[in-house]
């Protein structure tokens, strides 16, 4: 049987300062809804620790009192993972803001696993590198988070998702032991890679605390352009030439036009591209010298259109990425939207998209798709508002289409509460079987975040 909440809090309290422990429901209701609205629950208390070991101590208590555990980051998840669901504590990141000296001849740095993504890119830039990894929700999004979900972002064509920059980690277990290693030395073969295995584990495994980072150079001059393409099918045949003749290529942002339609009237602008296009394109080029002639003399070559917007300095191309960033955003302003954000071979990006388009304008025809993504790596995030009823029908049906297809069903979002139903799906049974005995070795009480990333047995 749980002890009254007081004897937790207490014990909590005494562990990590009386100001650090939330319990009254106006101070945890922030902790409490995710970012979209759509995942919310109440949780027991907000707990936020200082360092790592007194997420140890926090642990501990935790697991003497049998009270399961969310670990919340910056609470930019939309797949319900870093929300309570059943009186869970949660365990906020938010101090764990470590951020130390750069290692400049190892292009490395270690930072506390609350250390925002912007926080983490300015601290890289003052010595002039920068962080692979960026996305719209940067001031908030942790980089543990981005750790505990793989997240991807823009730049996924050039240096890879989160798993491929993390160089160590530090983290604390079910039991309260601490683990790890923050030495960050690139190349060792002692066994399994803890990096590897807590990358998209979703606080399932551990309670990430500190991080050791990868950086890569800070270039200086981006080239941005902005181009309205006939179709998501022209988008996807310009996608070679791109990755063959751009050797700085950065990053290829998708807009469908629902998506350009819905950011513009939110940020009351008009598009830059005059003429309708089917989907646009935000291309980048970043590095040490003048990017714009590049990429234009191989769009004039192989995107050959006045349905072109192209930035010439650091406002313009503040304007243009605008209108990426805030997609998200416009569509929240909206509603509670369904997401869902798949990823699918190149080879198949277009027809499925119209065949999903269809689907969901069957099941639901007065709902509104609003897609946008990561277009080099087939993510697309579709964006269903007003579907009403229809919410887990186009869930299923979608999830089951991406998976006969070749796709995931997740890209960079992560599993979370919202897609454990099909992992067997797409993983297979006996994958998940080797998961849930991981899961089971390290945390046989299921203490982390239950409920998430494993589908019930
Ligand atoms: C993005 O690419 O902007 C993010 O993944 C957020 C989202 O899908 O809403
Ligand atoms: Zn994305």
């Amino acid at each position: 049987m749980s002890p009254s909440p007081d004897v937790l809090c207490r014990e909590l309290q005494a562990t990590v300062g009386p100001t650090h422990v939330l319990v009254d429901p106006d101070m945890r209701a922030g902790y409490e809804t995710d970012w979209t609205g759509r995942f919310h629950g109440a949780s027991r208390l907000v707990v936020r620790p200082g360092t790592t070991h007194e997420v140890a101590a926090v642990v501990r208590i935790c697991a003497a009192h049998n009270a399961a555990i969310v670990t919340q980051g910056g609470n930019t998840g939309l797949v319900g993972g870093g929300v309570p669901r059943n009186h869970e504590v949660i365990v906020s990141t938010a101090r764990l803001t470590r951020c130390d000296a750069v290692d400049t001849a190892a292009s490395q740095v270690t930072v506390g696993s609350g250390v925002t993504l912007a926080a983490a890119r300015n601290h890289a830039r003052a010595v002039a590198l920068d962080l692979a990894i960026d996305f719209a929700s940067r001031d908030s999004a942790t980089i543990g988070g981005a750790v505990a979900t793989n997240a991807g972002g823009s730049r996924v064509i050039r240096f890879g998702t989160m798993r491929a920059q993390v160089a160590g980690i530090e983290a604390v277990l079910a039991n309260g032991e601490i683990i790890g290693s923050l030495s960050g030395l690139p190349k060792e073969t002692i066994g399994l890679h803890l990096p590897s295995l807590l990358c998209g584990s979703e606080g399932t495994l551990a309670i990430i605390t500190a991080v050791r980072l990868k950086l890569v150079p800070w270039y200086r001059h981006t080239a941005t352009a902005l181009v309205g393409l006939p179709s998501l099918a022209a988008a996807l045949d310009l996608l070679p030439a791109l990755r063959r003749e751009l050797a700085q290529l950065d990053s290829i942002e998708l807009l469908m036009p629902s998506a350009m339609s819905l950011v513009c009237e939110h940020l009351q602008r008009t598009c830059p591209i005059p003429v309708d296009a089917g989907a646009y394109l935000l291309i980048e080029c970043a590095g040490n010298s003048d990017q714009h002639d590049e990429l234009m003399r191989v769009l004039a070559l192989h995107a050959p259109t006045n349905a072109t917007a192209v930035a010439t300095d650091e406002t313009a191309r503040g304007r243009l990425l605008e209108l990426r960033d805030n997609v998200t955003t416009a569509i929240n302003h909206r509603g509670v939207p369904l997401k869902l954000d798949v990823a699918l071979p190149l080879g198949v990006l277009s027809q499925t998209t119209a065949d999903i388009e269809a689907l969901i304008n069957r099941l639901a025809p007065k709902s509104t798709l609003i897609n946008f993504g990561h277009l080099a790596e087939g993510n697309l995030h579709l964006n269903t508002l007003n579907a009403g009823s229809a919410d887990a029908t186009i869930t299923d049906q979608v999830l089951q289409m991406v998976i006969a297809r070749g796709g995931a069903i997740s890209a960079e979002h992560g599993i979370g509460i919202a897609k454990t139903h099909w992992l067997v799906a797409q993983r297979g049974a006996a994958e998940v079987d080797a998961l849930r005995s991981l899961k089971a070795s390290l945390d046989p009480h299921k203490m982390l975040n239950p409920g998430v990333l494993l589908p019930e047995a």
